[in-house]
């Protein structure tokens, strides 16, 4: 039986925490995420796309990252911001992105963000691999608070997964699979549709929300809260949009 939606989130969150660690192996495609050397090789090529879009939008000033994580991204927006404000629920992934990047640049922020609610505007904001684990009943309120985080003209980007089965791990494959034959139109999603099975190493299971949300539905629900952003994906695995706020 599917837990209900606290139970998810709360999943989601103990998920992260015990993932800590071995976050990185994903995006670096290294252990179970190896997926051969052709594969590894058109995933780098498409990430090196997405960070060059991103630096073509110059996320400069004060820069809010939510779901920073381990610090994949925050490195590359210490490149471009004065200062970035790294916002994440798990201690462990801001200890790591702490340690990595080593920066008076970058301050710290243990958040829930399904609790916040922002207290300042930003010149940026940025979100990498989040929007996909917010449940669609709750899309509308967390982009609404997004919205409220950034200054007029401030600008925008986020990149999430694109519907690739290879992009998680190879034990999880198949389930992906699966899942992606059965979800239907997004309206007629139901919370069982929303969530997977995730494993870490050590074979711990846990149930998170991952959608894989196609660019132009995202487009029209940023633009509903003001967000002016043009969608678009990379050949096999990522979406990624850059904009402002109007
Ligand atoms: C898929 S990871 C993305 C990390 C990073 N943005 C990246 O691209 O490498 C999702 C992140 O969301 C964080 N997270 C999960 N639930 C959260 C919540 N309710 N509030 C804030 N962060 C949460 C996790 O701790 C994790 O770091």
């Amino acid at each position: 039986m599917t837990p209900s939606l606290p139970e998810i989130l709360e999943q989601q969150k103990a998920y992260y925490r015990a993932r800590a660690t071995e976050y990185d192996q994903w995006f670096y495609r290294q252990g179970r995420y190896d997926q051969g050397a052709a594969h590894t090789q058109q995933w780098q090529l498409e990430v090196a796309h997405v960070r060059q879009q991103l630096y073509d939008l110059q996320l400069n000033g004060q820069v809010l990252e939510l779901a920073a994580g381990t610090g994949i991204w925050t490195q590359e927006l210490i490149r471009m911001a004065d200062q970035v404000t790294a916002l994440d629920y798990a201690p462990e992934v801001l200890e790591i992105n702490r340690h990595k990047l080593n920066s008076e640049r970058v301050d710290y922020l243990q958040a829930d963000l399904f609790a916040w609610q922002p207290t300042q505007k930003y010149d940026g904001l940025f979100m990498g691999f989040w929007l996909s684990h917010v449940p669609l009943e709750k899309l509308d309120s967390f982009l609404a608070n997004v919205a409220q985080a950034l200054k007029p003209q401030g600008k925008f980007f986020m990149v999430d997964s694109f519907a690739a089965s290879t992009s998680t791990a190879k034990d999880l494959t198949q389930n992906l699979s699966q899942t992606l034959a059965q979800r239907g139109e997004i309206h007629e999603t139901t919370l069982a549709q929303e969530t997977v099975l995730r494993r870490l190493n050590d074979g711990q299971e846990f149930h998170i929300i991952k959608h894989y949300h196609q660019p132009n539905f995202l487009q029209a629900r940023f633009k509903a809260h003001g967000l002016d952003v043009t969608m678009q994906q990379t050949e096999q695995f990522f979406i990624y949009g850059a904009g402002l706020m109007c």
